[in-house]
C-alpha cells in the first residue's frame, strides 16, 4: 500500500479554453490553447491510497462518499478509464480517493481544474512508488503529468506545472489532423502528449499582480462546461473564426503582455477575449447565458473605474463570478468600486500562486 497525499490550485483562464477537437474528444484535446494564472488561495487537498488490486475506484470529496450513479463519479472512473486503457500497468491496483476543496464546488471556481490536478499529482507519486519503470517513462515530469490531469479534465492540465503563475496550455494536434483511429501504440501516445501545459511567467516574476474574487451567485451552474463547450463547437457560426483569432492575434498579444508586465495592454486584452467566449456562447444553440444581471453591472463598474487609466480587468467563465486581475497599487480602490455592488464579505483577493505537489508520502 502507498498513501500520497497532493495539493493543487485552481486557476484562471484568459485566453479560455472552450470546445474539444471532435476527433480526440475522448482525449480532451482541445481546438485552441489557453493561457491562465495559477491562483494562491483556492486548492484541492487530495490523498489517495493505492493498494494490489483491479482498478476498482473509491471515491469521497468534501467528506461525502460519492457513489457511481453520481456525476462527480463519472468524471472520475473517466479518468481512470482512460488512464488504464492507454497504461494497463496502473490497472493493477484499488484507489481510494479523497479529495477537499477549500472553496465552492461547481460555482464557476473551477473546481475540477485543482480536483484532477490533485489527483493526477496524487497518482504520480504513487506510481513512483509502485510502478518505478511506467513512472520514469510517462510521468516524471510536469510536461508529460499535465496530459493525466487532463484526461480528466481539460482546465486541470494548467494546475500541473510546480513553478504555477502564467501557464500556457498548448492544444497540440492541428484541427485538420487525422483522429486516433490512424495511429497505434507508441504513435498514439505521441499524439496524446503533444497537448500539455507549462509555466510561461512564474509568479515571483509578478508580485504585484492580484487576483479579485467576488462572489454574485453560490448556486452550481445551470448548463456544465462540458456539455456546453460541446454545444458550442457543434453549433456556434464564429467558432472557427474565434478560435483562428485568438490562437494567431490574441494569445500571443496576451503572452508578450504579460512578459512585459504591460497591464494596460493585458486589461484590455484580457476583458476583450472574457467578452469573446460569451458571445461565442451567445451564438450557440440553444444560447448559454452564463451571466446575469449583476455580473453586467461589474462590467459597468470596471469600465467606469477604468475611464482615466488602466486599473483592473474583469473574466467570466462558466458562472456569473467575477475575477477581476488589478495590481497591488489599485487594489483598494477597486474593491472600494466593486463593492458598491457586492458586499465586502464576498470579495477575496489573491495573488498568483505555485501550482500542484506532492506533501506526504507513506509506504
Ligand atoms: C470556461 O475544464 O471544466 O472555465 O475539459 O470538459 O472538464 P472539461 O471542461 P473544463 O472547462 C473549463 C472552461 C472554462 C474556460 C477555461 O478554464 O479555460
Amino acid at each position: 500500500m502507498v498513501y500520497i497525499k497532493s495539493i493543487a490550485p485552481t486557476n484562471i483562464a484568459v485566453v479560455k479554453y472552450w470546445g474539444k477537437n471532435p476527433k480526440w474528444e475522448k482525449y480532451l484535446i482541445p481546438l485552441k490553447s489557453s493561457v491562465s494564472f495559477t491562483v494562491q488561495d483556492f486548492y484541492t487537498e487530495t490523498e489517495l491510497k493505492a493498494n494490489k488490486g483491479t482498478g476498482n475506484i473509491l471515491f469521497n470529496l468534501n467528506d461525502k462518499a460519492i457513489t457511481p450513479e453520481m456525476k462527480e463519479y463519472e468524471y472520475v472512473s473517466e479518468m481512470f478509464g482512460k488512464t488504464f486503457e492507454l497504461f494497463p500497468n496502473t490497472k493493477n491496483y484499488d484507489y481510494d480517493v479523497k479529495s477537499k476543496n477549500n472553496f465552492p464546488t461547481a460555482a464557476g471556481y473551477a473546481s475540477s481544474a485543482s480536483g484532477f490536478a490533485a489527483l493526477a499529482r496524487a497518482l504520480q507519486g504513487a506510481m513512483k512508488e509502485l510502478e518505478p519503470d511506467f513512472y520514469s517513462k510517462y510521468m516524471a515530469n510536469d510536461k508529460l503529468l499535465s496530459v493525466f490531469a487532463r484526461l480528466g479534465s481539460g482546465s486541470a492540465t494548467r494546475s500541473i506545472p510546480k513553478k504555477g503563475g502564467f501557464v500556457m496550455w498548448k492544444r497540440g494536434i492541428n484541427p485538420k489532423k487525422q483522429g486516433p483511429e490512424t495511429f497505434k501504440g507508441e504513435e498514439l501516445n505521441n499524439q496524446i502528449f503533444s497537448s500539455y501545459s507549462k509555466t510561461l511567467v512564474s509568479p515571483d516574476e509578478w508580485p504585484e499582480f492580484r487576483l479579485i474574487y467576488t462572489k454574485i451567485e453560490e448556486k452550481e451552474k445551470k448548463i456544465k462546461s462540458r456539455p456546453g463547450m460541446k454545444s458550442s463547437v457543434q453549433t456556434c457560426p464564429i467558432y472557427n473564426d474565434w478560435v483562428e483569432y485568438e490562437e494567431k492575434t490574441a494569445m500571443p498579444a496576451v503572452i508578450k503582455a504579460v512578459k512585459e508586465k504591460d497591464f494596460p495592454t493585458f486589461a484590455k486584452l484580457a476583458m476583450q477575449c472574457s467578452d469573446g467566449l460569451h458571445a461565442v456562447m451567445g451564438y450557440t444553440y440553444p444560447r448559454i447565458l452564463y451571466l446575469n444581471e449583476k455580473s453586467q453591472e461589474l462590467i459597468d463598474a470596471v469600465n467606469e473605474l477604468n475611464a482615466g487609466e488602466m486599473k483592473a480587468a474583469y473574466t467570466y467563465d462558466a458562472g456569473p463570478n467575477a475575477i477581476v486581475f488589478t495590481l497591488e497599487k489599485y487594489e483598494n480602490q477597486v474593491i472600494e468600486q466593486l463593492s458598491r455592488i457586492i458586499p465586502k464579505e464576498n470579495i477575496a483577493v489573491t495573488r498568483l500562486g505555485k501550482g500542484s505537489r506532492i506533501t506526504k508520502v507513506e509506504k
